[in-house]
């Protein structure tokens, strides 16, 4: 249909039925449902009449193709008007075949691969009935006691925009509606809830507009512009006001500013939140405050099905601005062709062809492989081919490897790490031992000290719980459980070489682990094929790549602790034992691991950095490059990272700001040039009055492994 037939539809309806075109609700209010209820919010009694049911826009948290598909029938029959029922969920890194969660793609800085994981988590999603996915969640974070920084891609905005598009490119394909594997995709949470205060989920999120356009707003606005068809308001504050009823957010930027026409969703609640946040009286106030915003469905409360009518009635709104809302959420049901075909690519028998297939399976794998990354080694990895190997820990033998967010994933289909290893060594090379996570007995603790006995290297796999992570999983204390630490000082105590494994969804204050072993491999969650990749990583049958997304800290005291920060007016230089200068008594201000850290097991060697200038103006850019040569015994890939500094902006500008990366697979022996050419526009950044350009003047450049170990050239941009 064409937007004058929808139109002509949305006349066709009366207001109930367009009010009720705006309510979402879980799929165990549908007929026909009959899994267990999934939650992903507090549940409220809604006061919602059967007819509301019958004529309500869309559902979460449905999906299996049997169950979509008698849904919907079901919901056709009841509906006058044949409109469809749109199907979404929280397909966050995989459907059923589980990716590493998205900091740990943020990690692995192949963006082909991430693109596919969309693709193949749209594909799985489509075919069991999914119509829309509440992804990529592009939020910026810089706070790891946020459980959810596990859902981000990570601190740079620049990366995050590069991930940003590549996932809605992988959910959505090229033609929403001839393909109808693919999902719609929805961005979230805009705007801002990556920075809340304390890193306490929920929290307060309050920063300067230009801080926000600069660094937080560059993720959705890239989602946007590769074509998201919704976007997800995000709980928190922006600037004072609710996201969900904020219209300088909403109508404003997303809506005036980037040309947003698609449909706006709000978070679980976020509405009726308004209450809780003390900015809306009641359900009635809410509801104004969310439809002048412009959200188009409500999520899980009945505020505009309790009110909008008597609002409409009582002359606070025009009818036609719910008529704007209904329009958009038919227009998307058109776009993915739902009028035509409302079981879109809901079928059984797909389902059986694609989930969980081979092709899917090798996928998570090589996306598993490329998002550990290794923090530390001293040579004990990878593990000596007829070394006795003694695995313990909590995440020796278990499957719950998937993270939060693992959508309908299930740990039985994933391999632990134990038989992944035994799989791969000779008979009787490894002796395995577990214990709890947050609990050690003492049989645990006896056992896996008897374990190390006869063993010549020692694996511990630690971490947190799935639990520790995630929404609602803010943490004070970001460090390994006590009991975890203490089965390290032991494992230490034995004297053999020590190799720990990290199965956690944030950067972790690794103080008594990162001391005590000797080597040490940030796997995240990595997923359904976790086990396989991590066992290769360990036996060295491939090499770590990954790179760090976001720093790990000193210590929590830091945080928030990320590389793309000011200088302040008393920068610490390296060695001073100033006092009046900006620094820690107790601390060093560098994290433990910056932003773009991550080691192999081969060596690269960095060449002079050419530029092909040292000034640049808007027509002529700079060309940048650095030769790297893989020293080492086997091939491996290095990430050579780009980064700039404007020395003197109007506002004060980052020591460092990532601006491009190429990713150089090497054979020993072999070397490789990484080139860049640097454009003016990439020197634009939000002024005091917000208006977005570059400045002539200063700047340095440097290139290199991390933001922090680089070669530094300077150049000018003369205008
Ligand atoms: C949750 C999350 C959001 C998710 C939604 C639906 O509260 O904040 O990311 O998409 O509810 O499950």
């Amino acid at each position: 249909m064409n937007d004058q037939q929808l139109l002509d539809l949305v006349k066709q309806m009366t207001r109930e039925e367009k009010i009720a075109q705006l309510l979402q609700l879980t799929g165990a209010f549908y007929e026909g449902f009959h899994d267990k209820e999934l939650l992903t919010g507090p549940r409220a009694e809604l006061g919602v009449s059967e007819e509301t049911v019958n004529a309500s826009g869309s559902a979460l948290n449905l999906s299996g193709a049997k169950t979509a598909i008698q849904v919907q029938e079901t919901y056709l029959k009841k509906n006058r008007l044949g409109i469809p029922l749109l199907i979404m969920a929280d397909v966050v890194h995989g459907y059923k075949t589980i990716f590493p969660i998205p900091l740990a793609i943020g990690c692995s800085w192949d963006l082909p691969l991430a693109e596919q994981s969309a693709e193949i988590a749209a594909r799985e999603s489509a075919v069991s009935g999914i119509h829309v996915t509440f992804s990529p969640m592009v939020d910026l974070v810089r706070d790891p006691r946020w459980g959810r920084v596990m859902e981000s891609t990570g601190e740079d905005p620049f990366l995050n925009s590069l991930y940003a598009r590549a996932f809605v490119r992988g959910y959505q394909g090229q033609d929403l509606k001839g393909d109808k594997e693919r999902l719609a995709a929805c961005v979230k949470h805009f705007a801002a809830y990556g920075a809340p205060e304390g890193g306490r989920e929920y929290n307060t999120v309050d920063m300067s507009e230009r801080n926000l356009r600069e660094s937080y707003l560059p993720g959705y606005k890239a989602a946007v512009e590769e074509g998201a068809t919704m976007v997800m308001a995000s709980f928190n504050t922006v600037d004072g006001i609710p996201a969900s009823g904020n219209e300088k957010l909403m109508r404003g930027i997303l809506r005036g500013e980037w040309g947003f026409d698609g449909v706006i969703i709000s978070d679980w609640a976020s509405i009726r939140e308004m209450i809780a946040h003390g900015a809306s009286e009641d359900d009635r106030e809410a509801a104004l405050r969310a439809i002048r915003a412009g959200i188009d469905i409500e999520m899980m409360t009945p505020c505009y099905v309790h009110h909008l009518d008597d609002l409409v009635n009582e002359g606070e709104i025009e009818e036609n601005q719910i008529d704007e809302a209904v329009l958009r959420i038919l227009q998307l049901k058109e776009k993915l062709g739902l009028f035509e075909q409302p079981h879109r690519a809901a079928d059984p028998e797909r389902e059986n062809e694609v989930i969980l297939s081979a092709d899917h399976r090798k996928a998570a794998y090589e996306l598993a492989v490329k998002s550990s990354v290794l923090l530390k080694n001293d040579g004990t990895l990878p593990l000596r081919a007829h070394s006795k190997v003694a695995l313990v820990g909590p995440y020796a033998e278990t499957n719950s490897i998937l993270g939060w967010w693992s959508c309908e994933g299930n740990p039985q289909d994933a391999t632990p790490l134990a038989p992944a290893l035994r799989e791969r060594m000779q008979e009787g090379k490894l002796s395995v031992a577990s214990c709890g996570i947050e609990t050690i007995t003492g049989g645990e603790l006896a056992d896996m000290l008897e374990a190390t006995e006869s063993a010549d290297v020692l694996v511990v796999a630690l971490g947190e719980a799935a639990e520790m992570s995630g929404e609602g999983a803010a943490r004070t204390n970001i460090q390994l459980p006590k009991a975890q630490l203490e089965l390290v000082r032991r494992l230490k105590a034995t004297g053999k070489p020590l190799a720990a494994v990290l199965f956690n969804g944030r950067p972790l204050d690794l103080a008594g682990l990162f001391e005590e072993a000797d080597a040490v491999l940030e796997a995240w969650f990595p997923g359904t094929e976790g086990g396989a990749a991590i066992a290769d990583l360990l036996l060295g049958r491939v090499n770590p790549s990954g790179r760090l997304s976001m720093s790990f800290p000193q210590s929590v005291g830091q945080v928030p602790v990320y590389y793309n920060h000011y200088s302040t007016g008393r920068p610490l230089k390296a060695g001073s034992d100033e006092r009046y200068v900006s620094k820690y008594i107790d601390s060093p201000n560098e994290p433990l691991l910056p932003f773009g850290f991550g080691l192999s097991y081969t060596s690269f060697e960095y060449g002079e950095l050419l530029v092909s200038s040292d000034r640049m103006t808007k027509e002529e850019p700079l060309t940048v490059q650095v030769t790297v040569t893989n020293t080492g015994q086997r091939a491996g890939i290095e990430t050579v990272q780009l980064y700039v500094r404007d020395l003197s902006g109007e506002v004060v500008r980052p020591v460092r700001e990532l601006k491009a990366f190429t990713r150089l697979s090497l054979q020993p022996g072999e070397s490789g040039t990484a080139v860049f050419t640097l454009h003016e526009e990439q020197l634009r950044y939000h002024h005091s009055d917000l208006s977005f350009t570059s400045d002539p003047g200063a700047f340095r450049l440097y290139a290199g492994p991390n933001s922090r170990d680089t070669q530094e050239v300077a150049f000018q941009l003369i205008t």
